[in-house]
């Protein structure tokens, strides 16, 4: 199974400060160093982390294959085409959510993203759409001409017990269904060192994880006793 890492929120911290540090790219090149199969970073049409500028550095500057999470607006599309990532991720974006909430509603948009995903197949970008993991979804990104999709985890990630247990059953179904309709399953958002165990041992078929917070959560703590000693050592 294949990990991409999402660094949006590398971009985050930086935006924090309008500084040019902690640069994304400078992280993005680390998970290379360390194995992740991908890079993911989302470009949202409010620009609150990753800006313009990193998606064009990205493509750049990557080995691994980059992955674009973006909504469905001609804005967004339009840099898509120009700029041609590997993958493109379509998710849902609303104004005032913390990270993106709910899979896109590929069936009830249906009309709507028909032409984008043709554009940008014809550019040459492999489409994957973030849906939940239903039978009505999974049949819309089949009838979208979608190749991939990406399960939604984030309720399994928020629930616990017999509810948890429910939508890991779901997650599981919607795996095999998905694989059997010719899709390739990818899943993300909310995994973390304590509930990706479980999720992975009880859904099969999937291809690449994308995991962003729980990483960059962990990685400020693993590398906080090297960061002091470097300003320590300024200060002897
Ligand atoms: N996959 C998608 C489609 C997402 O929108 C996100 C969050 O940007 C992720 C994966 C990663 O989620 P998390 O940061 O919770 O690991």
């Amino acid at each position: 199974m294949k990990l991409g890492v999402n660094v949006d929120h590398v971009a985050t911290l930086r935006q924090a400060r309008g500084t040019t540090y902690p640069a994304p790219l400078e992280a993005a090149r680390l998970c290379e160093k360390a194995g992740a199969d991908g890079i993911t970073i989302h470009l949202r049409e409010d620009r609150r982390h990753i800006q313009d500028a990193d998606v064009r550095e990205f493509r750049r500057a990557l080995k691994v294959p980059l992955n674009l999470e973006m909504a469905n607006s001609p804005e967004i599309v339009e840099i898509a085409v120009a700029v041609k990532p590997a993958e493109v991720c379509l998710v849902p974006e609303r104004r005032q959510e913390l990270t993106t909430e709910g899979g896109l509603d590929a069936a009830g948009q249906f009309d709507a993203l028909k032409p984008s995903i043709a554009k940008l197949k014809a550019a040459g970008i492999v489409v994957s759409l973030f849906i939940e993991p239903s039978v009505r979804q999974l049949d819309a990104a089949v009838a979208l001409g979608a190749p991939v999709v990406e399960l939604h985890t984030g309720k399994y990630c928020d629930l616990a017990g017999a509810a948890q247990a429910d939508e890991l059953r779901r997650l599981a179904e919607a795996a095999e269904y998905g694989h059997r309709l010719g899709l390739r399953i990818n899943a993300g958002h909310g995994l973390n060192y304590d509930n990706l165990p479980a999720f992975r041992q009880a859904v099969p078929h999937l291809e690449v994880l994308n995991i962003g917070h729980s990483i960059v959560a962990r990685a400020v703590l693993v590398g906080m006793e090297q960061a002091v000693r470097e300003m320590k050592d300024l200060l002897a």
